[in-house]
């Protein structure tokens, strides 16, 4: 046995950074005002994936796909003597060989649909041409997506646990130190990086890098930037902000189906146990407003999502329907009792965007 080198730094950086990122497009995923910076994340590890797509093909020895394992016999030989092993491998063995190509392909399969759920869903990034009418009943793929995530866990954990069986199996291999400094004691050639391997590692991680920042730092990029239209009612229609926004926040008509609005607008006089009532001029032109704006002519997220939760069309209370609690459903009552929130319908306390009409996840308030 000889000290081999095995990773080289671009491998090894790919290595942290790719374990990095996914660590925090998790942490990122903890709260929906997060989703931004998860997208920002998300992106820049799909430039990642594809630099080592393409290290492994025109990566050095051991790097590169060619050189993985993946002949079936010398799995069942790799695991039949696992604890005599009768060969070391300088590069993966056959069981890591499959486990990288898995872990590869369920993060590109799971950034995949995150981009079509951010497209489609939420408004945003590459795919926000997608949110139509058109594909507004496509929401699992954000559910697709979750699949993916946690397919993605179960080969993290297969990975980790093959790392520190090997520790405990065959330490005198290195493989977990080989992580950090590249070398293992095994049989076989030190790997060598070209000029062009070392060219194409600079780009693939610096642009990783530079793309995250440049998501981070420039809220307008077209990777993670909205597309959801604030709307200033007060010019669209100073009635509705004077007289709806008076007492409560200035509800989107986008919230409610046109049901809701007529019978809520029919009965003024008696309007939750207040008086709302309008001189006949301003009743016409806001009802009009509610229902030429009402929740079944936005593709907007929370519409298509509050008309499919609805089995009773004519809900009036947005904080009674089915929508409303289970998205808030996680709240703790105490929360809404606070001062400065006092009630489940003081929708502004907590989303700084409701008056302009949109509720983005990245407006959401902590609380
Ligand atoms: C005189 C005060 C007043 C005016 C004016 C008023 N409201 Fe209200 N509204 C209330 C009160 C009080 C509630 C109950 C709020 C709560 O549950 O905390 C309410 C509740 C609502 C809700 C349900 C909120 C929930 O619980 O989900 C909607 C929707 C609503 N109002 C729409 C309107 C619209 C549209 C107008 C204009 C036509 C309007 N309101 C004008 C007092 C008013
Ligand atoms: C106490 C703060 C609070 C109040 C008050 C509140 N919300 Fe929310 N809302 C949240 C939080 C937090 C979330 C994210 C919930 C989650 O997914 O864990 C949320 C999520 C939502 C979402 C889903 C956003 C998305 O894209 O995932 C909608 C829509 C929404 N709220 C509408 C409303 C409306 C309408 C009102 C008023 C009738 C309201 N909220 C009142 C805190 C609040």
């Amino acid at each position: 046995m000889k000290r081999v080198y095995v990773w080289t730094l671009p491998t090894r950086l790919f290595h942290w950074l790719f374990v990095s990122l996914i660590v925090g497009a998790w942490i990122a995923s903890l709260e929906d005002r997060w989703l931004s910076l998860h997208a920002a994340i998300g992106s820049a590890l799909g430039v990642l994936l594809v630099f080592r797509v393409i290290w492994g093909i025109m990566g050095p020895k051991y790097s590169r796909f060619s050189d993985f394992n993946l002949r079936l016999d010398a799995l069942k030989e790799y695991l039949l003597t696992l604890f005599n092993p009768s060969r070391h491998y300088a590069g993966h063995n056959p069981a890591a060989s499959y486990v990288m190509i898995a872990m590869l392909s369920t993060v590109a399969l799971a950034i995949i649909t995150g981009v079509l759920a951010y497209g489609i869903q939420e408004n945003r990034g590459l795919l926000a041409f997608m949110h139509t009418g058109l594909f507004a009943e496509m929401d699992w793929f954000g559910e697709i997506h979750e699949f993916f995530v946690n397919l993605l866990w179960v080969l993290i954990a297969a990975h980790v646990m093959g790392v520190l069986s090997d520790r405990l199996l065959h330490k005198s291999d290195r493989t977990l130190n080989s992580m950090i400094d590249g070398h293992k004691n095994v049989d076989g050639e030190s790997a060598v990086l070209t000029g062009t391997q070392k060219m194409v590692a600079l780009i693939g991680i610096g642009g990783t890098i530079a793309l995250l920042i440049y998501t981070l730092y420039v809220p307008s990029n077209p990777l993670t930037a909205g597309h959801n239209e604030k709307i200033d009612y007060a010019k669209a229609n100073p009635a509705f902000v004077n007289e709806c926004g008076s007492c409560h926040t200035l509800y989107p008509p986008t919230l409610l189906p046109r049901e809701s609005w007529t019978k809520m607008m029919g009965d003024l006089s008696n309007h939750f146990g207040d008086d709302a009532s309008l001189d006949p001029a301003d009743h016409t032109t806001i009802l009009a407003y509610l229902l030429a704006h009402s929740a079944e002519s936005s593709s907007q997220e929370m519409s298509v999502k509050m008309m499919q939760s609805l089995e009773n069309r004519d809900m009036i209370a947005i904080t009674q329907t089915p929508f409303w609690k289970r998205t808030h459903r996680d709240i703790p009552d105490e929360v809404f009792k606070r001062d400065a929130i006092k009630s489940r319908a003081n929708c502004k306390a907590c989303h700084s965007d409701v008056e302009q009409g949109i509720i983005e996840d990245n407006a959401i308030k902590a609380i």
